[in-house]
């Protein structure tokens, strides 16, 4: 994907998980993104018992029901889809392209039209039907993001664990939040360079617990 979205479809499904999409609408329109969003019967369900006091702000509200609204069409300009969080129901639609709603429909608009589409999946525990739905989503072009807490983030609310997902989910459609940096090391990684390792740092790949964590792993200033 080129560049920052500039109109994005935001799905909303029934899986718990209403806070990630208020604060995904939030950071979109923030970025001066146009938001397009179409929410189901049972994310509307869930978001009445989650957060009773929630909106959904966007630029462009669609009707689940609506299949012959402009997002439905491949020939209406939309950079990218995010559906968050993601029911399995919604997974399982997506994958098999069973388009019986505004939502699924979208997706599958997103797909052929080879547009950046993001499943934030949200399900445990999963049986081999979930996760061979979310093999078939990655091969026809999806992105499958679980809305997983990052610990190393040391988050001190739930706002904080909902603020890291959400930016690392937007950061897969080029939204980039600000205050949510990418990862620049562990401080003794930040301190010494590639010569400076050992031998066997640089073949074994483990780790101690409490020696530094491990590859890759993102610093607590880069939430
Ligand atoms: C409070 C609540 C929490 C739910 N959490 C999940 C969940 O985490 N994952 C999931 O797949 N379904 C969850 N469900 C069930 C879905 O809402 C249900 O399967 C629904 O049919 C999904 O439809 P949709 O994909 O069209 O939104 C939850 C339902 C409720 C009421």
């Amino acid at each position: 994907m080129a560049g920052a979205p500039r109109r994005v479809v935001v799905g909303v499904s029934g899986a718990t998980g209403t806070a990630l999409a208020v604060r995904t609408l939030q950071l979109l329109g923030a970025a001066g993104v146009e938001r397009h969003l179409v929410v189901s019967p049972a994310a509307r369900r869930t978001a009445a018992y989650e957060m009773p006091e929630a909106t959904f702000d966007a630029e462009v509200v669609h009707s689940f029901r609506d299949i012959g609204a402009s997002i439905a069409s491949g020939s209406y300009p939309v950079d990218a889809m995010i559906v968050i969080p993601c029911s399995v129901k919604t997974l399982g639609a997506i994958a098999s392209g069973v388009s019986e709603n505004l939502l699924v429909r979208a997706a599958d608009v997103t797909l052929k039209e080879r547009r950046r589409l993001v499943l934030c999946v949200r399900e445990t525990p999963l049986h081999l039907g979930h996760l061979r739905a979310m093999v078939t989503a990655t091969e026809i072009g999806a992105i499958i993001a679980p809305p997983m807490p990052a610990f190393y983030a040391a988050p001190e609310s739930l706002d904080d664990v909902v603020d890291h997902i959400v930016a690392r989910a937007l950061s897969l459609i080029g939204v980039h939040v600000p205050g949510a940096p990418p990862w620049q090391g562990t401080p003794a990684s930040a301190a010494r360079t590639e010569g400076q390792r050992t031998e066997g740092e640089r073949t074994e790949g483990h780790s101690q617990v409490g020696s530094g964590g491990p590859s890759g792993s993102p610093a607590r200033p880069s939430r």
